[in-house]
C-alpha cells in the first residue's frame, strides 16, 4: 500500500483574508518553481473560516492543485449554535480538510477525545477528510507513558467509526510539548507513536485499514528537520503551524528540500 503523504499548513488564527491570497499565491508559484508533483505529496492550507472563500475563489480561478480546509467544525448541522459552523457550509465552500482535535482546542475549549470522534464522523458524512490530532503533554512523556497515553485517545477518538472510514482519514500526532516550541521530537520519538498508531488500527480493524490510514507528525516542523521525519516508515506527513505562515518555508517542507 502506497500512502500518498500530506503536508497541511495550520494557520491557527493567523492571516486575514487578503494575506491569505497573498500566501496561497506564493506558495503555489513557489511551488511551480520548485516543479512540486502534487501527485507524489498534497499540499493543503488549513485556515481560519474567514479566509476559506477568498482561498476557494483563487484555488478555483487559478486552478491550484492546493488542497483547504478549516481548523474546526460544529457536530451540528444548523439551528442555534452561535459561532458555530457546519460541515455543509465547509463543503459549499469546497474544503476537503478538516483538522478536528487539535491540541489548542481541547485544552481551551475542553474537547475530549469523544467529542472529536464525533466531529470527525460529521467531515467524513460529508464527504470531507478529518486529520485528527492527538498528542500527550510533557508530563505524560517524562514519564514514558506516551504510548498508551495516545492510543487511549486514538480507541476513544475511532470508537464510532468503520473501518472503510478510518482507512478515508488522517491522524495528526503532535506531542504538545513540541508544539510551537521549536523542540521538535526526534524522529525516532515521532515514529515510536505513529508506528504504535498504526498497529493500534491494525488491532481496532484489520490489517488493511492500518495500512491505508496517513499518519501525520506535527510540532516544530521546519524546512530543517522535515526530511528525517519524513524518512521514518510511519509518518506519512506534517502537520505545520509557524512554518507553514512563510510560503517559501511552506514549499520546502512540502517539496521535502
Ligand atoms: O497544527 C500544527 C501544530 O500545532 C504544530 O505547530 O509547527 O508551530 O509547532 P508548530
Amino acid at each position: 500500500m502506497t500512502r500518498t503523504p500530506l503536508m497541511a499548513g495550520n494557520w491557527k488564527m493567523n492571516l486575514d483574508h487578503l494575506e491569505a491570497i497573498s500566501l496561497v499565491q506564493k506558495l503555489a508559484l513557489t511551488l511551480k518553481d520548485l516543479k512540486h508533483d502534487y501527485a507524489t505529496t498534497e499540499a493543503a492550507v488549513i485556515v481560519p473560516f474567514t479566509d476559506i472563500r477568498s482561498v476557494q475563489t483563487l484555488v478555483e480561478s487559478e486552478e491550484f492543485e492546493i488542497g483547504y480546509g478549516a481548523q474546526d467544525v460544529s457536530i451540528h448541522d444548523k439551528g442555534a449554535f452561535t459561532g458555530e459552523i457546519s460541515t455543509g457550509m465547509l463543503t459549499k465552500l469546497g474544503c476537503t480538510y478538516v483538522v478536528v482535535g487539535h491540541s489548542e482546542r481541547r485544552e481551551y475549549h475542553g474537547e475530549t477525545s469523544e467529542l472529536v470522534g464525533k466531529k470527525a464522523k460529521k467531515v467524513l458524512d460529508a464527504g470531507m477528510t478529518p486529520i485528527m490530532c492527538c498528542g500527550e503533554a510533557l508530563d505524560v512523556r517524562k514519564a514514558a507513558n506516551q504510548v498508551d497515553f495516545v492510543l487511549g485517545q486514538i480507541e476513544e477518538m475511532l470508537a464510532g467509526l468503520t473501518a472503510e472510514e478510518v482507512a478515508k482519514s488522517v491522524i495528526a500526532y503532535e506531542p504538545i510539548w513540541a508544539i510551537g516550541t521549536g523542540e521538535v521530537a526526534t524522529p525516532e520519538d515521532a515514529q515510536e507513536v505513529c508506528g504504535a498508531i498504526r498497529v493500534k488500527v491494525g488491532e481496532l480493524y484489520d490489517d488493511a485499514t492500518a495500512q491505508a490510514v496517513r499518519i501525520q507528525y506535527g510540532g516544530s516542523v521546519k524546512s530543517s528537520n522535515v526530511k528525517d521525519i519524513m524518512a521514518q516508515p510511519d509518518v506519512d506527513g506534517a502537520l505545520v503551524g509557524g512554518a507553514s505562515l512563510d510560503a517559501t518555508e511552506f514549499a520546502k517542507i512540502v517539496t521535502f528540500l
